[in-house]
């Protein structure tokens, strides 16, 4: 045992001394890799001609930005690309803020010996929306319901430009997953359940972010990340590899058949649609993480689709419950992972890449390839070249991206029922009742991934507008409105003739929003059985991240509204009730009557066998 270790030991010894060599020979007159004019692939080429050992596995390494020690850290370790996670924004949450913030990682970055730059990757999932005076769009479920690309791709572009503007290049989106569970924490980051749709949408969400129309058109201009590959929405309750969660980080049946025709789909259109960077999912497939399934990374991805970009791990994604953490480091690498978000521990990373490298466990070739992958990323951004800082600067907020938010919301709001035509509402109505507790409450309607992992609660967004507030500025001047929370109003002679109960989910992220039973929550019904006491006609909006079991409640309900986590533009559903605009929005998936129908799968067959509540497609439209 002793003689092994001291052989391996002299191993490393004696390739460290040849590697510093290798770094001596290296030239340096006008390189290739700095010319624009060269194609990406000889710029790749070159620098990784140039590159020590160190300098690639640097590259691989991708690190949450408040776990980076001291930012010299960055050039110590060659890092290739840092992170906001969702908690992580800069000390003063503004657009000079993030400028400052990434600028100095930038800069740290570009002082090491070859001056490769970073890419700094955020969560845009509904707009640049850690940044307190960003746009914050409607969730994809919601754009899911437009079943407009053009709408979807303008959200794109509107985003990238924000990102851009802070210094983000790499959004961690569009999310291709197949919800087929609303008892999933995750289903509203989704476009549908239906596997065209979502690559439509998709496909649009990537071309918006990487195309920008102020783009260059060769150039990339925000690296998207379609994500999670492969097989989320589909993972079986109690199945979590977390203690704590129920269906995600869970495990997806490993069926071939069911991976080609469902899941591959979305996937393969955005590999069409040019993606260059694609995140593995914390999911099991089988009896194996995804991070460790070489045939569907490398055999199907990369080798039978052409992917040329790069895979990223998620979250801890390889390290999470690691016993060994450097064999599942090779592991991860061997079956096609090329950057690792560590999050933290990138010191270990590093070291545990240049023994994995010289003991031989990861050859020289699959560092070059992973490398080289993320090396045409940063090449395809423009990252080396001077003129991407030249773009010119736009302001934050945006009155043109807000109104963009305003007519996704009156699109993305399905119409479920509508007794006796009630709706549109004329607004000049002499009085409403307005409750529930998502009426005037911007945290809930905005939902999680904003400003922080779990979202907030309340009002304190700059610039956002309430449902309510809403209401309030698109009615007469004659118009009455009352605001009450649990429609505590007192019963008067005459019933006011409309009652508006706007209820729904408090904000949720990932698994912590797993639940058994998707529900109006008790204080909503009270205050929605508080209207109907007062009001001759109930009217309900459901804000929420999924479908909600309501079978049994909508019966007395007059008309009902799904609305979605729409983002801060709240005026939108005020649009829709008072007919400025018209109702288009459909189901973009099914509408479940009971838990035992779930899982739903995509052709729309329950758990159990019976109908569902609403179909996919299904919604009033005008
Ligand atoms: C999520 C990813 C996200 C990543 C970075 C993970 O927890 O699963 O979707 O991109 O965090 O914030």
């Amino acid at each position: 045992m002793i003689g092994i270790l001291l052989g391996a030991f002299l191993v490393l010894l004696i390739s460290e001394f040849f590697a510093d060599l290798r770094v001596m020979n290296q030239p340096s007159q006008n390189p290739i890799y700095l010319d624009e004019k060269q194609s990406i692939e000889d710029r790749v080429a070159d620098l990784l001609s140039r590159m020590t050992l160190e300098e690639k596995i640097g590259q691989m390494a991708l690190v949450e930005k408040n776990s980076i020690e001291e930012v010299a850290d960055i050039s110590k370790y060659y890092l290739g690309a840092l992170l906001s996670g969702s908690g992580a924004k800069p000390d003063i949450n503004t657009v000079a803020g993030w400028q400052e913030m990434i600028a100095s990682y930038q800069g740290e970055a570009r002082k090491t010996r070859l001056g490769i730059p970073l890419l700094y990757g955020a969560d845009a999932i509904h707009g640049h929306s850690h940044l307190p005076t960003a746009t914050v769009f409607p969730h994809a479920l919601g754009l899911g319901a437009t079943n407009n690309s053009e709408l979807v791709k303008a959200i794109a572009v509107a985003t990238a430009e924000e990102l851009f503007i802070t210094g983000v290049n790499w959004s961690f989106s569009p999310n291709l997953d197949l919800p087929q569970d609303i008892r999933w924490g995750r289903v509203y980051e989704a476009f549908s359940d239906d596997p065209t749709l979502a690559a439509k949408l998709g496909v649009a969400h990537i071309e918006g972010l990487q195309n920008n129309v102020k783009s260059d058109d060769k150039e990339i201009f925000i690296l998207a990340t379609p994500k999670h590959y492969l097989g989320l929405g589909n993972m079986g309750w109690d199945t979590s590899l977390s203690d704590t969660y129920k269906i995600d980080q869970g495990v997806t049946p490993a069926d071939e058949a069911l991976l080609r025709s469902r899941y591959l789909p979305p996937f393969k259109a955005a590999v069409d649609a040019g993606a260059l960077s694609m995140m593995v999912g914390l999911n099991v497939w089988g009896d194996e993480k995804m991070v460790f399934q070489k045939e569907l990374l490398t055999d199907l991805l990369k080798d039978e689709l052409g992917f040329k970009g790069f895979l990223v791990s998620d979250w801890y994604g390889v390290h999470h419950g690691s016993r060994i953490k450097i064999w599942d480091t090779v592991k991860a690498v061997n079956a096609g992972v090329d950057m690792f978000m560590l999050p933290f521990d990138y010191e270990q990373f590093v070291r545990h890449m240049k023994w994995a490298n010289r003991l031989g466990f990861i050859s020289d070739e699959r560092i070059d390839d992973a490398v080289g992958r993320i090396l045409y990323a940063k090449f395809a951004l423009g990252l080396f070249d001077q003129h991407r800082e030249s773009w010119a600067q736009t302001e934050i907020p945006n009155s043109e991206h807000q109104a963009l938010a305003r007519q996704a919301v009156s699109e993305s709001i399905v119409l479920l029922k509508n007794k006796d035509d009630i709706l549109p509402l004329s607004p000049n109505i002499s009085r409403i009742k307005v409750a529930g507790s998502a009426a005037h409450n911007v945290g809930k309607q905005t939902g999680a991934w904003t400003i922080d992992w779990q979202g907030f609660q309340g009002n304190s967004l700059p610039g956002a507008t309430s449902i309510l507030e809403g209401i309030r500025a698109s009615v007469s001047d004659e118009t009455v409105i009352e605001y009450e929370p649990l429609g505590n109003f007192p019963i008067e002679k005459r019933k006011t003739p409309v009652g508006i109960a706007v209820v729904g989910e408090n904000p949720y992220a990932e698994g912590f929003g797993d639940t058994e039973f998707p529900i109006i929550y008790q204080e909503d019904l009270v205050a929605i059985q508080n209207l109907q006491l007062t009001c001759d006609k109930v009217i309900v909006v459901i804000v929420s991240g999924r479908p909600l079991l309501i079978e049994r409640e909508i019966k007395s309900w007059d008309a009902l509204l799904a609305a979605w986590l729409l983002g801060a533009e709240g005026a939108g559903v005020a649009d829709v009730l008072f007919g400025y605009k018209p109702f288009t929005g459909t189901l973009p998936l099914p509408w479940p009557r009971s838990a035992e129908q779930l899982p739903i799968s995509p052709e729309g067959e329950s758990a159990d066998g019976t109908p569902v509540l609403f179909p996919r497609g299904f919604g009033l439209v005008d």
